[in-house]
This record gives structure tokens, C-alpha cells and sequence, in this order.
């Protein structure tokens, strides 16, 4: 089944003579469960894609469809609903509230939804992480490791049907890169959530079902890797 698809996607950040071209004329499908690497240079528009994916940002031109829903096409309000009940965001440098402790940080997004605490998930959740011993810690109590694991519990709260992270290890040292790296399989094998990782690391992207390789904001290739 076919979670998302993306139809002559552009992207031109600012106007006239400093106009940019992060994304052009890009087009692409995702089956529901796949893990897809996104790789490529520097400033070639990988988060830029991540972020329409996301519908955390608009396209200049193009469609972004999920479960057949054209996100772009939804109101303010209901694309704020879908991106919190549909998409979990997992950001390099973790993205968590300083002043709230980790079960808050992660609660947050349920509570935005005006939804109770599944208590029974949650707990399932921060066991998978290994944050029990660390919920009324504040994030600059924890290390990068923990402080990951936190921004991870925040994006599957709500049981996201599609993950993205952009350079989810960019901070981490290699021990703790393959743990986040193993948990996000492990979501994405456990709980059929489909999983999009922009890397640097090799590594990680041959782990993926698929690689989209980013360049000058066009796909340059697209190939299924070899296990
Ligand atoms: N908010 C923005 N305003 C203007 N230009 C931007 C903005 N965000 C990204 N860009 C530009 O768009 C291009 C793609 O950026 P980005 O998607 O961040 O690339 P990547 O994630 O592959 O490094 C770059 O040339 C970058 O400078
Ligand atoms: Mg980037």
C-alpha cells in the first residue's frame, strides 16, 4: 500500500535575483512499513524535502499525498491535526522544551491533541527507550543518547503512521548512533511505521530498504539497496 506519494514537488526559497531552488521538480511514491535513506550533499534540499513531507512547510508547486489526503489542499487547522496524529519529526539537535521535564516533553503532543495519556503505552514506550529512571529530569540533565531517545518518544506518543528524522545521529557518538538507528527499525519493523532517515553515514543508510540519493534538489537515483 502506497502511504505517500509526492507529485512535481518545487521548493524556491526567496524572490528574484536571491531566489533559490531548494527542490525541483521532484516526484516520488512510499510504500506503508518502507525505510528509506535520503542521502546527498550538503544544501542539495534534503531537509527542505523532509519538512514538505512533513507538511511543515508549503511547497511552491506540486502535491504531497498521504493515505491519499493532499496535505497541502487541507486548512491551517487540520494540517496542524494531521501533522501531530500522523508524522513524528526527529530533529539532529533534539528540538525538546528546556523547561519541561522528559515525561512532559513527551506527553506534549498528546496534550496539544486535547487527548489523555494512554498510560499503558506510554509505559511501553519509555521501557523500549530506557528513560524510566530519567521522567522528571529536564533535558539538559541527560545526556545527547537520552536526549534523543526523549525526542523519539515524543515523535511516536501518538503513534505516527510515517517517521521522519533528519540526521537523527548527526550529534551522537557511534555507540549511541546505532541505538537510535535500532530503535527507529525497531519501530518501523514492530509497528509497520514507515520510517524516512536523512543521513551522512553510510552506515546507516545501507540499513535502509531503499536509498534516494539528493542532488542540486532532484532525485539522482533511487535504488533498492542489497541485503
Ligand atoms: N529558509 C530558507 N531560506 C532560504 N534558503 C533556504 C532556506 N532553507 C534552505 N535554504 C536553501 O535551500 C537549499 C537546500 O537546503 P536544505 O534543504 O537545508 O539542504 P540539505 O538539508 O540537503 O543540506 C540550500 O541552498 C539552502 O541554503
Ligand atoms: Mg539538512
Amino acid at each position: 500500500m502506497e502511504i505517500l506519494k509526492i507529485k512535481n514537488l518545487s521548493k524556491i526559497y526567496g524572490k528574484g535575483e536571491t531566489a533559490v531552488k531548494a527542490l525541483d521538480d521532484v516526484s516520488f511514491s512510499v510504500e506503508k512499513g518502507e525505510f528509506v535513506a535520503i542521502i546527498g550533499p550538503s544544501g542539495s534540499g534534503k531537509s527542505t524535502l523532509l519538512h514538505l513531507l512533513g507538511g511543515v512547510d508549503k511547497p511552491t508547486s506540486g502535491k504531497v499525498y498521504v493515505s491519499d489526503t493532499d496535505i497541502y489542499n487541507l486548512n491551517e487547522t487540520n494540517l496542524a491535526i494531521f501533522r501531530r496524529r500522523q508524522i513524528g519529526l526527529i530533529y539532529q539537535f533534539y528540538n525538546l522544551i528546556p523547561v519541561l521535564s522528559v515525561e512532559e516533553n513527551i506527553t506534549l503532543p498528546l496534550l496539544l491533541d486535547g487527548h489523555k495519556v494512554d498510560e499503558q503505552h506510554f509505559e511501553n514506550i519509555i521501557k523500549i527507550l530506557g528513560l524510566e529512571k530519567r521522567l522528571k529530569h529536564l533535558p539538559n540533565q541527560l545526556s545527547g543518547g537520552q536526549q534523543q531517545r526523549v525526542s523519539i518518544g515524543r515523535a511516536l506518543i501518538n503513534n505516527p503512521a510515517i517517521i521522519l528524522a533528519d540526521e537523527p545521529t548527526g550529534n551522537l557518538d557511534s555507540k549511541n548512533s546505532i541505538e537510535i538507528i535500532d530503535l527507529l527499525k525497531m519501530f518501523n519493523k514492530t509497528y509497520k511505521q514507515t520510517l524516512i532517515v536523512i543521513t551522512h553515514d553510510e552506515r546507516i543508510a545501507l540499513q535502509a530498504d531503499r536509498i534516494i540519493v539528493i542532488e542540486d534538489g532532484k532525485i539522482s537515483k533511487d535504488e533498492v539497496t542489497v541485503k
